[in-house]
């Protein structure tokens, strides 16, 4: 028996405009994806039946919609590979948080079976398989921080100062379909070129248009972000969403400065009376994070 080890970051959206509808529904989109250190690791044991099979539960999630499945079968199909495989999956990344864990996942499979199966796809092959598996999946394969257009798979590298990033997870769970079909979303921000970005490509330039539809359904991650904005341990900087939500995300310059703000954040929750979880919004700090290129 082989095993190999794969990671799959997690993604952050810097800001995420909505500037249009398709007419099948899906939303053009404008938006910076930037990688952190956070991962889930992915375990490959090749298998010579051709069966694809998995060797974790992963929780609500059944077969025929997990998408490490879903894409193991989507290569295969491709090619006409005889080879099958059994994935295992260690989450780290919190699931439905708007942090891309699940689409980070596929596009990981994608890339890994290719080596492991040898089938030799390019990575624009790979790419053009990842979009029907998801709007995110394509540039994870794309496998670099990148400007995203349409509904997410037209893509640019774009080059990112060091930053760190301290995540937070409300106590909610957002559906992405949900938010995309709210009534008071809107979807008509302005156009910008990936130039106006890269005049001042941190998470300050531009919003999330999302936010305000989430904000007004879940007043647990208003609360979360009202929060944490208010504490003087994150010195001013905004705090952001993370595409559909709920995970919440402040900036640093230093990796060292995400890690003060996580520990001063979590002596304030944990210091506090007993009454902090009934008088504060629930959420739980996921961790200081470093960004990736
Ligand atoms: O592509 P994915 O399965 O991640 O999208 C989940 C849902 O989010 C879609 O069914 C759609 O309602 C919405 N969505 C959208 N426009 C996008 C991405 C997602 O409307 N660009």
């Amino acid at each position: 028996m082989t095993l190999y080890d794969v990671p799959a970051p997690a993604k952050l959206n810097l800001f995420l405009h909505v500037v249009g509808r398709r007419a099948d529904g899906y939303h053009l989109l404008q938006t910076v994806f930037r990688f952190i250190d956070l991962c889930d690791t992915l375990h490959f044991d090749l298998r010579s039946d051709g069966v694809i099979s998995r060797a974790t539960e992963l929780a609500g999630v059944p077969e025929d919609q997990d998408l490490t499945l879903r894409a193991a079968h989507a290569l295969q199909r491709a090619t006409g590979v005889r080879q099958g495989v059994q994935i295992g999956l260690e989450k780290r990344i919190p699931q439905g948080g708007g942090l891309g864990g699940g689409s980070s996942d596929a596009a990981s499979v994608l890339i890994a079976l290719n080596k492991l199966w040898g089938t030799g796809l390019s990575r624009r092959e790979l790419m053009a398989l990842a979009l029907p598996l998801g709007a995110d999946v394509p540039v994870f394969v794309f496998g670099q921080s990148a400007f995203a257009q349409g509904v997410g798979e037209d893509l640019s590298a774009v080059t990112l100062p060091e930053r760190a990033y301290l995540v937070a997870q409300p106590d909610a769970s957002v559906p992405t379909p949900k938010i995309f079909s709210a009534p008071d979303l809107t979807r008509d921000s302005s156009y910008i070129t990936i130039a106006d970005f890269l005049a001042s490509p941190t998470f300050c330039f531009g919003r999330n248009d999302l936010e305000p539809v989430v904000f007004r359904l879940y007043p647990e991650v208003l609360g979360a972000s009202r929060w944490l904005a208010e504490q003087g341990i994150l010195r001013g900087t905004p705090v952001r969403m993370s595409g559909s939500g709920a995970c919440l995300f402040a900036e640093f310059s230093e990796l060292s400065e995400a890690v003060l703000a996580e520990a001063e954040i979590s002596a304030i929750m944990r210091g506090a009376d007993k009454t902090f979880s009934q008088t504060h919004p629930r959420f739980r700090l996921v961790q200081a994070c470093a960004g990736l290129a």
